[in-house]
């Protein structure tokens, strides 16, 4: 079978039309747990956040009770929106079309003229439709599907192959916060995601503080797993040449790399100083939102400043560009490697348009994660439509 391996396994529509994309949104989407937030985004009675999963409009909340609660994100009259965004304190869910009202158990509590005109409407039967929520590692997760599978389930198999990390003692840099719109079909920001291949090439002079010859990657389940150490220089003097805090709870033996992709769409990036979500969200078929928020030890901003202050000597000699331009506006001489990637994707994406395009894969080892994650797609959207 060794042509089947290097054959690309997704056809280009499936990167391109808009018919595999609504396809995924109705059968990968809409039934996965897809990512809302950290459990720190809601700390109180009424505080509420929105997504959307698939073709789901989804919104969380707290209830009175501090429990979480999910709902489909419309009123059970015309089907508007009741919710934007994300918000505090809210005590009721009111619909800005007609003023139905629901309480935070998502019952139907008020309806305009009711009284007057429809005096035998049973509010009972209007409820907010349920969705599930759980939460994993700090991360609240959404499932359209009322009686979704377990949570703990779904994500059990790959915990033996994420760093020892523990999110929940680390404190969100909110600054860091990045939101990066990408030309480019969600699956070719994935396949990047997980391609180990490129690292060593396009990032030769951003990412040179890992082992990329040392990785370890897999698949349990349709999770993707990758780990690789700290290269040697690097971590001869990590306590200094680390430009954050390092992480406390990570045993030495233990530091490196762990960038999983849950599927379908999120990323974790779990290294020695930071921990990150990577949420990819597909917009349309060649658009996609990615979606980054990271945390860091919890120490002073002093401790900060002294640790980026030690770790000069190491990155000093440095010259971050990959071709040494210089250029302000070229991506490759950015010095980052999130601008690289986009450079990549959405260079990929236009050439799908060209009746020159074809895959001459020659890496069967280093690219099978790719055609593995590919198959997993195929395979997820097959069984559903079954
Ligand atoms: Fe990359």
């Amino acid at each position: 079978m060794a042509i089947a391996k290097n054959m690309p396994i997704l056809p280009v529509q499936a990167y391109t039309s808009q018919d595999w994309f609504e396809q995924e949104q109705q059968y990968i989407f809409s039934r996965t747990w897809q990512f809302a937030g950290f459990v720190e985004d809601l700390s109180d009675p009424g505080d509420y956040l929105t997504l959307q999963a698939g073709f789901n409009n989804i919104l969380v909340l707290l209830d009175e009770k501090q429990q979480l609660r999910a709902f489909h994100n419309v009123c059970r009259h015309r089907g508007t929106q009741l919710l934007r965004a994300s918000g505090k304190g809210k005590k009721f869910l009111t619909c800005p079309y007609h003023d139905w009202t629901y309480n935070l158990d998502g019952e139907l509590t008020a309806v305009p003229e009711r009284k007057t005109q429809f005096p035998d409407l049973d509010l009972k039967t209007l409820c907010l439709h349920k969705a599930s929520v759980g939460i994993w590692r700090g991360i609240i997760f959404v499932h359209p599907e009322p009686d979704a599978d377990s949570l703990t389930d779904w994500f059990s198999p790959v915990e033996p192959y994420l760093g020892p990390h523990q999110p929940e003692k680390l404190v969100e840099y909110v600054e860091g916060r990045a939101r990066h719109e990408i030309n480019a079909n969600w699956k070719i920001i994935v396949e990047n995601y997980i391609d180990g291949y490129h690292l060593a090439h396009l990032h030769s002079e951003t990412l040179f503080m890992y082992d990329h010859r040392q990785q370890e990657t897999g698949f349990v389940g349709n999770h993707f797993y990758f780990y690789e150490p700290l290269a040697k220089d690097y971590l001869k003097g990590i306590e200094d040449n680390s430009p954050l805090p390092l992480i406390d709870h990570v045993p030495k033996d233990k530091i490196g790399a762990y960038v999983p992709m849950l599927f379908p769409n999120l990323g974790l990036s779990e290294t020695e100083s930071s921990w990150s979500t990577f949420y990819v969200i597909p917009v349309a078929p060649d658009k996609s939102i990615v979606e980054i928020r990271t945390k860091v030890m919890p120490v002073s901003d002093w401790r900060y400043l002294m640790q980026e202050w030690k770790s000069w000597n190491y990155f000093r000699h440095r010259k971050w560009d990959k071709y040494g331009t210089g250029d302000a506006d070229d991506p490759l001489a950015s010095g980052d490697f999130m601008a690289e990637d986009i450079y990549v994707c959405e260079q990929q994406q236009r050439s799908f348009k060209s009746p020159y395009f074809s895959i001459g894969a020659t890496a069967k080892d280093l690219e099978q994660s790719v055609y593995q994650y590919q198959r997993n797609v195929q395979s997820y959207v097959e069984q559903r439509m079954s």
